[in-house]
């Protein structure tokens, strides 16, 4: 591993899943060990594991265990069984595509003749975290290149190495920039309700020797409007035919912010969250949590009994207010239909096709 890069959040030890409990985090560094299918798919709900990439990459992993289990089970007609435990991992959440992204391709790797399908599995699953590590590296050297001006970056959720095989998307690219000098200082948004940017992104940054200054969400367009802000830099969880950016609660808000105060506002997003089966973004199903995230704080009710609360847990940004969406495929400026058209058309980005399809 390379400077400013230490963290690995999904692991295969002794033939089982193991996942860094980001709901511990930075309190405790605690490892879940998931021994089936139905825990790896109940860890992705549940938050242990999070960020776009780092699902697909525990489901990809949860289907070896389901492999196994099926084959415990019925070693002479397997296969039904182990689609329908991809099914289960593949509902664990709905707005990453890279989930379903990862699970298509590892039920593409299986016929009912395959005769060790948790090792073709294992095999896949390995190739899945080797590719987005190169394509994180690749985005990082992308996306720092367009940062032609030292300035400040503002970053939303955390999607660094604890969202990905390792390095992380919109923060790879800080990574870089930072790496290179093109960045003064790294803002980072609370990201209420899970704090993934209090709690994950500061944390991973300091991890790595990156400074870092946290603000709450509602102070992000002050922030902007002093002009400490040269680029809003964030990733994705879909993004769609049209450019428009599926991403973290609060996205969109910064996207406004940034157009009105001039900031650049850059997408980092490997095409494994490129769905170009989808024509816009309002096409996603967006993901909505308990309201008891909301109405308490760290296990303590905040808001009064009787108080209702939305919570939907993203949002979308229309490719309108996108400078630069940076997948390891090149850079699309500007991005509307036919610069997404251009960019993948026949690459194979990730699609919504339900898992065991
Ligand atoms: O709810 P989460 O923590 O899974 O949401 C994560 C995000 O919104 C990230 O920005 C996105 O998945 C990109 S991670 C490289």
């Amino acid at each position: 591993m390379t400077d400013y890069d230490t963290i690995r959040p999904v692991r295969w030890e002794r033939d089982r899943l193991m996942l860094l409990d980001q709901r511990a985090l930075p309190g405790r560094t605690r490892w879940i060990q998931c021994e089936s299918s139905a825990a790896a798919a109940q860890a992705i709900r549940d938050m242990v594991v999070r960020g776009a990439p780092a699902i697909g990459i525990a489901a990809a992993y949860g289907a070896v265990l389901a492999a196994r289990e099926a084959m415990a089970a019925a070693p002479t007609s397997w296969l039904p069984r182990l689609e329908q435990a991809l099914e289960h991992l593949g509902a664990a959440r709905p707005t990453a595509v890279n989930l379903r992204w990862a699970l298509r391709r590892q039920r593409r790797r299986l016929d009912a003749a395959t005769p060790d399908p948790a090792a073709v599995l294992l095999r896949e699953a390995q190739a899945i975290v080797d590719e987005d590590l190169a394509a994180n590296r690749r985005m990082g050297v992308l996306g720092a290149a367009l940062m032609t001006e030292p300035g400040g970056v503002l970053t939303h959720c955390n999607t660094g190495s604890l969202a990905t095989a390792g390095y992380g998307t919109a923060l790879g690219v800080i990574r870089s920039a930072w790496m290179e000098g093109r960045i003064t200082r790294v803002y980072a948004g609370e990201t209420r309700p899970w704090l993934q940017g209090a709690r994950l992104t500061a944390w991973e940054l300091l991890q790595d020797g990156i400074p870092v200054t946290l603000l709450a969400d509602s102070a992000a367009p002050a922030l902007m409007r002093s002009g400490a802000v040269r680029w809003v830099v964030v990733g994705a969880d879909r993004v769609t035919a049209n450019g428009d950016v599926a991403n973290k609660i609060g996205t969109y808000a910064l996207a406004v912010a940034a157009r009105q105060h001039g900031a650049g506002f850059m997408v980092v997003a490997p095409r494994s969250s490129v769905d170009m089966t989808l024509p816009h973004g309002d096409a996603i199903d967006i993901e909505c949590r308990e309201a008891g995230e909301l109405l308490a704080l760290n296990g303590h009710r905040v808001a009064p009994a009787g108080a209702d609360a939305w919570n939907p847990v993203f949002d979308i940004t229309p490719a309108a207010l996108v400078d630069a969406l940076v997948t390891e495929a090149g850079v699309v400026h500007r991005p509307d239909r036919e610069g997404m058209a251009t960019r993948f058309a026949g690459t194979g980005a990730g699609d919504a096709v339900p898992a065991g399809q």
